[in-house]
């Protein structure tokens, strides 16, 4: 089996090289041509862990190919086409569709046989039906008439786990309005099924909508916890008691019910924001979603707002240590990171910043705050003579720093863990004042 995926971004590239690493042939495709060089060379963009040697050795096998050249990959043959493309959020928040259609567009101007065209990218639900039409629209300019298939197979993949979510998937949702495609991909999924993974097929409105609610029930939880964990701080209760106490009713699960600093990252604020904006358009109001994006844009800068109360507002010329950029562990992936606003807040009250990231730095550098703040090389570094130290992103190396050696550096022993992952209790017994989330002080 031959199949071409188009966009080679955190998900276009994990999923050509999974589906490689179980013997089908992959091409990716991607307009950036500097990251297609690198990749032919098996130099990856991204920051994922395991991706690169699977890269490497499926290039090596002859499965895995890349080029910048969709028509000639077309000509050359292919089963189906994944669409892997950005879609970020337009202004008024609904899902930028535009990398879509000029990629259907594309196929609709090159294709030779019959074509299955399958949308991995999240759009909302008619993008279809869209795809269907700005690929019929370009046969039509060229007179011709070819069989093709849309077919909608969204993507649940975690960055930072990518490769492990899909290889074993807990579901693979497919929506298909043909039975050619369904037996397509019974046949692309079999290594997946045999192993136990199950596919779930459906009409494809309810494939796009499917990840939507998927993502939008997951920032619900998150939000639902942080309002909680700001409650309980009031109250005086302990959130973290609160959690396990409500996680163990399997009703409720104790997953995704951590509180901490709001949810980042390129998918959940973008597909909240692109659901109510569908509503919107249908005249329907999810009042819930709108609360759960309120409550994630004050918790964003619930650290921020902790630090400034307790130097009175007077953070001009403060050095604060910063440890962890990315949205969260794992990946250098910094779209819509707590981190940014946390940073911006800091800088325009006079502070100073001090960060450290395993891998995010250079993405900071170059693309958020170029030399408005220090780089740290390591994260005790970024505490010397600081007068607070903000844990942003819970990386496994912040987990059990020597905070004994964190004191001695820091200019004044106060620590705002926006993770929980430090014990209250330890910290004041080294000598820190130490503030979590949802945790009285
Ligand atoms: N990142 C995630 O964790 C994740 C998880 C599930 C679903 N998704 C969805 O998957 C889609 C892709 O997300 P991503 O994070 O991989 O994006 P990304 O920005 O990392 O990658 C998109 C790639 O598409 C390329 N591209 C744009 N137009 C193109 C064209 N005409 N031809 C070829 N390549 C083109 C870009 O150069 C880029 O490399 C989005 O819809 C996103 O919502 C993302």
């Amino acid at each position: 089996m031959k199949i071409t995926i188009v966009g080679s971004g955190y998900v276009g590239l994990v999923t050509g090289t999974c589906f490689a690493e179980v013997g089908i042939e992959v091409t990716c495709v991607d307009i950036d041509s500097k990251k297609i060089e690198n990749l032919k060379k098996g130099i990856i963009p991204i920051y994922e862990p395991g991706l690169e040697p699977m890269v490497i050795r499926n290039i090596e096998k002859g499965r895995l190919f890349f080029s910048t050249d969709l028509k000639s990959v077309i000509t050359a043959g292919t089963d189906m086409i994944f669409t892997a493309v950005g879609t970020p959020p337009g202004e008024d928040g609904s899902a930028d569709l535009q990398y879509v259609i000029n990629v259907a567009r594309e196929i609709g101007r090159y294709m030779q046989d019959y074509m299955l065209v399958v949308t991995k990218s999240t759009v909302p639900v008619g993008t279809a039906e869209k795809v269907r039409q700005a690929i019929q629209e370009e046969l039509n300019k060229r007179g011709v008439s070819i069989p093709f298939d849309v077919a909608s197979n969204p993507e649940f993949l975690k960055e930072g786990d990518a490769i492990n979510d899909f290889l074993k998937p807990d579901r693979i949702v497919v929506g298909i309005d043909s039975d050619k495609a369904r037996e397509i991909f019974e046949r692309l999924y079999k290594p997946f099924t045999l192993n136990g993974h199950p596919i779930i097929f459906m009409d494809i409105p309810s494939a796009e909508m499917t990840k939507y609610a998927a993502n939008s029930m997951l920032a619900t939880k998150i939000s639902f916890m942080n309002d909680i964990a700001n409650l309980c701080e009031l109250v005086g209760a302990d959130v973290n008691m609160v959690r396990k106490g409500i996680g163990s009713d399997s009703r409720i699960g104790n997953k995704f019910i951590y509180p901490g600093i709001g949810y980042g990252g390129s998918c959940f604020p973008k597909d909240v924001k692109a659901l109510i904006h569908t509503a919107t358009e249908y005249g329907y109001q999810l009042s819930v979603l709108k609360a759960v994006e309120e409550v994630n844009e004050n918790q964003k800068l619930v650290l921020y707002k902790k630090l400034n109360t307790y130097y009175n507002g007077q953070l001009k010329d403060k050095t604060i240590a910063i440890w962890g950029l990315s949205f969260k562990p794992n990946t250098d992936d910094m779209r819509e990171a707590p981190s940014i606003p946390i940073i911006r807040q800091l800088l325009s009250a006079g502070a100073k910043v001090k960060a450290y990231d395993p891998v995010a730095i250079d993405e900071a550098r170059q693309r958020y705050f170029g030399n408005q703040i220090e780089y740290s090389n390591d994260p005790y570094e970024a505490t010397i003579d600081a007068d607070a130290l903000l844990l942003v992103t819970e990386w496994p190396e912040f987990k059990f720093p020597n905070f004994n050696v964190v004191k001695k550096l820091m200019r004044h022993p106060v620590v705002f863990d926006g993770r929980n992952i430090y014990s209250k209790q330890e910290m004041k017994e080294i000598g820190f004042d130490y503030f979590g989330i949802g945790i009285p002080s």
